[in-house]
């Protein structure tokens, strides 16, 4: 036959087109689009069905380690990536986490340890730079760059991880001379401790109050003080996981200066509120929705959706961040009962991110479906130097496609997901649009929900610069 497999009767969207075209694909390339390709070994129907990019989620937490005492991740690159595509997602980019004192290659060579032949779907690493010695910086940052991590993450909060002023500057600088991509956590460190201080003073220490300690304005505040110093060094930087107005405010007015700033949000900004974090009364299961920037209000939602639609925004990730909510590496175990403050901070969200972004976006007619494709695959990869590899539908790219009937209405449930964690903070979400089959590099990984790939399937993705970083 002229090709491995032929994707017959779809409509085929990407960033820029919507169009009824088959697709041929052989040796886990698309090899052509259109009609009357020739001859195949194997075909599917995707009549009725919408024949998107695999999505591409480049905001994922997945085997980071946490300080001794408190709970480990329950996600490592099996079961994380297993949810990856039973949710449509084709590629991940993780965080390979640098502990101080650590070097940045001994860093890497842990991740891809915990990697490598455990991963349904393709990755790659962004690192976390938390000590930018001069070696750090003058060095081994470099060199990586180089090798294909052309991206890193900053934070502006969090004891082990929070790095000043004049550290953030210093970064900036290297990454300017390296072309790479910053993403910076924007919450501002003292603001929080002084917020959180006074909450224990005065006995608040449910986990709703977490939301309390770090309010909008903490976002906003940081956001506006990293894209000054991004000003002042002349770099873009990426804003990661915006949650409202305020910060989303920040960015856009940067951007209208002409200031290169891009902004990413994600699921829970447009699906959950502080509210949910109410509950500790009961049984403690506000904890289950502790995130930070934690969710705001449904005012927020909208701001959101306004930075979406209006182009604030270039990606549209999950921040999945697991943890159990019961047993002994639950999120209430330990100190967290005396505090917010232990209470570990993230949310698993892989699975959902485009069923969740589909429903709220597409189906109520907030977004196109090309905008749709373009904040959920294509961006990811213009982004962090996976294009033109990934993130189209045309010849020459990898054969990662998600085919996703666009009518189909499910309600999101913890007993269908594909995830290590014992919850889903999206649990009951009505949903119309889901994906019925996912393929990775031509090969079914995910049919109706069912994992038909193998672990191992997933391959390590070294990374060309960002397109957006010039
Ligand atoms: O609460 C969150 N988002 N945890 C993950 C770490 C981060 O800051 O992205
Ligand atoms: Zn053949
Ligand atoms: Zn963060
Ligand atoms: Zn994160």
């Amino acid at each position: 036959a002229d090709f491995d497999l032929l994707i017959r009767g779809g409509t085929c969207v990407t960033a820029a087109d919507t169009f009824s075209a088959d697709v041929a694909i052989k040796d886990g390339v698309i090899a052509a689009t259109g009609r009357e390709l020739g001859s195949a070994d194997k075909e599917i129907d995707a009549s009725g069905l919408l024949v998107m990019p695999g999505g591409i989620d480049s905001h994922v937490h997945l085997a980071q380690p946490s300080a001794s005492g408190t709970p480990q991740m329950a996600d490592g690159f099996e079961t994380g990536t297993r949810s990856a595509i039973a949710g449509g997602t084709t590629t991940v980019i993780p965080f390979a986490q640098q502990p101080r004192g650590v070097g940045l290659r001994e860093t890497l060579e842990s991740y891809h340890e915990k990697a490598r032949g455990q991963a349904y779907c393709d990755y790659g690493f962004h690192l976390i730079i938390t000590d930018p010695t001069p070696q750090v910086l003058g060095q081994e940052l470099p060199a990586l760059v180089k090798d294909g991590y052309t991206s890193f993450k900053v934070f502006m909060t969090y004891d082990d991880m929070v790095l000043n002023d004049r550290e953030l500057l210093e970064v900036f600088d290297c990454a300017k001379d390296c072309k790479a991509l910053v993403m910076v956590h924007c919450e501002g460190y003292d603001a929080i401790r002084f917020m959180t201080e006074r909450l224990e003073r005065q006995g608040k220490t449910e986990p709703y109050y977490h939301g309390v300690s770090r309010p909008q304005i903490v976002e906003r505040e940081a956001a506006h003080r990293a894209i000054s110093h991004a000003q002042l060094i002349d770099v873009p930087i990426m804003i990661v996981h915006v949650s409202g107005r305020e910060a989303m405010e920040q960015i856009r007015w940067a951007q209208q200066k002409g200031i290169k700033i891009f902004g990413e949000t994600c699921t829970q900004y447009i699906a959950l509120t502080a509210d949910d974090m109410k509950g500790f009364n009961m049984d403690g299961s506000g904890s289950k929705y502790v995130c930070s920037p934690p969710p705001r209000d449904h005012e927020s939602w909208d701001a959101i959706w306004e930075g979406i639609r209006g182009g604030v925004f270039q990606t549209f990730s999950s921040d999945h961040c697991p943890f159990f909510y019961d047993g002994p590496q639950g999120k209430m175990t330990g100190k967290a009962k005396a505090s917010f403050r232990w209470v570990p901070n993230g949310l698993p969200g892989v699975e959902n991110r485009m069923q969740v972004f589909f429903s709220e976006g597409v189906s109520k007619g907030r977004i196109t479906l090309n905008e749709f494709v373009a904040l959920t695959s294509t961006n990811h990869a213009k982004m962090y130097g996976l294009y033109p590899k990934k993130g189209s539908i045309a010849p020459g790219f990898d054969a990662d496609i998600v085919l996703w009937d666009p009518n189909r209405e499910e309600v999101i449930t913890q007993s269908a997901m594909h995830h290590a964690a014992d919850y889903t903070p999206y649990e009951g979400q009505k949903i119309k649009g889901w994906p019925v089959m996912t393929l990775l590099r031509g090969k079914k990984v995910c049919e109706e929900g069912k994992i038909t790939g193998e672990v191992g399937d997933g391959t390590f993705l070294k990374r060309d610069y960002s397109a957006f970083v010039s």
